[in-house]
């Protein structure tokens, strides 16, 4: 899950990064009264996307009609194909450099990667492009993670200024904490700014946690999905414990582990180019135990999307046999009686097969269509939603 920015900054407080946390504001009303409180304030929109000061969604504002006008404008922007629904009223710091530092998950090298540069700001990635000595990496390992001595490290390698590097060590360490205590993915602040005063701050935050741990680890940080946005068939797989991830295409997809999904993906997709050019409507796996009831719920959310036109159910029978798998699509079919109405492609193998497709020939369920490969499995449910 990515986190706005204020949302981040919450989490940065949490853990003592030197940070002004704002007021966040929905309309132009609520902006003008933050303004009234703090004083001259930039007005920043809260989207999940970066470049959004060039964007023109960052203003600074001197007074409260100030603010209430920029508020006014940014609300309802576009920023990279997301609507600005929220904004953030920061008190306005009176910056004196910019630098960049992140904390992020290096799958390559099975490692941890700080990355710093005391050139940050907004056009940090002409930077990193034009100038790439400028932008430090350091390797983290994960078995000894960031301490004291690894912070100084990182500190003098990012050439932070001498007058700053107490604090550099101490926010550098703060971050850390960010980054491991709350199972991020990513930690990002840019700009951290050397302000008046040599006071270092965050002054804007990108943090991605892994919701693989938020869900058992961290039931805090439910309070940060945004329920709003969230796609209502996802958010209605996630609430029965299913693996759905919703596509644009036309046939909708049901497979047991996540492996054969995928490449029931590429296959309903290369299909589907004899077809019309239909496409594979989502992503469910139904993992290990397809009983009745997943497999009722994954069909009831597929079938729930209007633009799937016909259904390609592609199972291959393991620890939960194919006899098991075919009742579970009869018994699925009558859970959801009338409900289901588009095309069933079902290919079933592996272990009980024969059982398994004599349980759906006996059933006869008009809307089932038994294939024997899924090369044709997949042809034949691209052919129905194109029709
Ligand atoms: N509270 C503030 N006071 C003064 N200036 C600010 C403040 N917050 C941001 N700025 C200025 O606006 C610029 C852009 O803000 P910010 O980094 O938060 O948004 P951004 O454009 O989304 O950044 P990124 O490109 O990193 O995603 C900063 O680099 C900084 O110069
Ligand atoms: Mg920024």
């Amino acid at each position: 899950m990515d986190l706005m920015e204020y949302q981040a900054k919450q989490l940065f407080a949490k853990h003592d990064v030197p940070v002004t946390e704002g007021i966040v504001a929905d309309t132009p009303e609520e902006a003008k009264a933050a303004a009234e409180k703090l004083g001259v304030v930039v007005v920043k929109a809260q989207v999940k996307a970066g470049g959004r000061g060039k964007a023109g969604g960052v203003k600074l504002a001197k007074t409260p009609d100030e603010a209430f006008e920029h508020a006014s404008n940014i609300l309802g922007m576009q920023i990279k194909g997301l609507t600005v629904n929220r904004v953030l009223i920061a008190p306005a710091a009176s910056i004196e450099e910019e630098y960049y530092f992140s904390f992020l998950l290096d799958r390559s090298n099975r490692q941890y990667l700080c990355i710093a540069s005391v050139e940050g700001g907004v056009e940090i990635e002409e930077v990193a492009k034009t100038n790439p000595d400028a932008v430090k990496q350091i390797g983290i390992d994960p078995g000894t993670g960031v301490d004291e001595a690894k912070a100084r490290e990182i500190v003098a390698e990012a050439k932070f200024p001498e007058a700053l590097t107490e604090q550099a060590v101490q926010t550098v360490l703060s971050l850390w904490k960010v980054f491991v205590e709350e199972d991020a993915t990513l930690v990002e602040v840019n700009p951290l700014a050397r302000l008046a005063g040599d006071k270092l701050e965050a002054l804007d935050g990108k943090v991605s946690l892994d919701d693989n741990a938020s869900e058992f680890r961290h039931p805090d940080h439910e309070a940060f999905e945004d329920k709003a946005a969230a796609d209502p068939l996802e958010a209605k797989a996630k609430e029965k414990g299913l693996n759905y991830v919703k596509l644009d295409g036309q046939v909708g997809i049901i497979g047991n582990g996540a492996g054969l999904v995928m490449s029931t993906l590429d296959v309903v997709a290369y299909a589907g180019e004899a077809h019309g050019g239909v496409k594979p409507a989502n992503f469910l796996d139904i993992g290990g135990g397809a009983n009745a009831q997943v497999m009722a719920d994954g069909l009831d959310v597929i079938l729930g999307d209007e633009q799937v036109k016909s259904v390609f159910v592609n199972v291959f029978g393991g620890i939960t046999a194919c006899d098991e798998v075919a009742k579970g699509i009869v018994g699925a079919l009558n859970i959801l009686g009338d409900e289901a109405s588009k095309p069933l492609v079902v290919r079933l193998d592996g272990n009980n097969v024969d059982l398994g497709r004599q349980i759906l020939d006996e059933a006869n369920h008009p809307l089932v269509t038994m294939v024997d490969t899924m090369d044709g499995a997949a042809d034949k449910a691209a052919e129905l939603a194109n029709a």
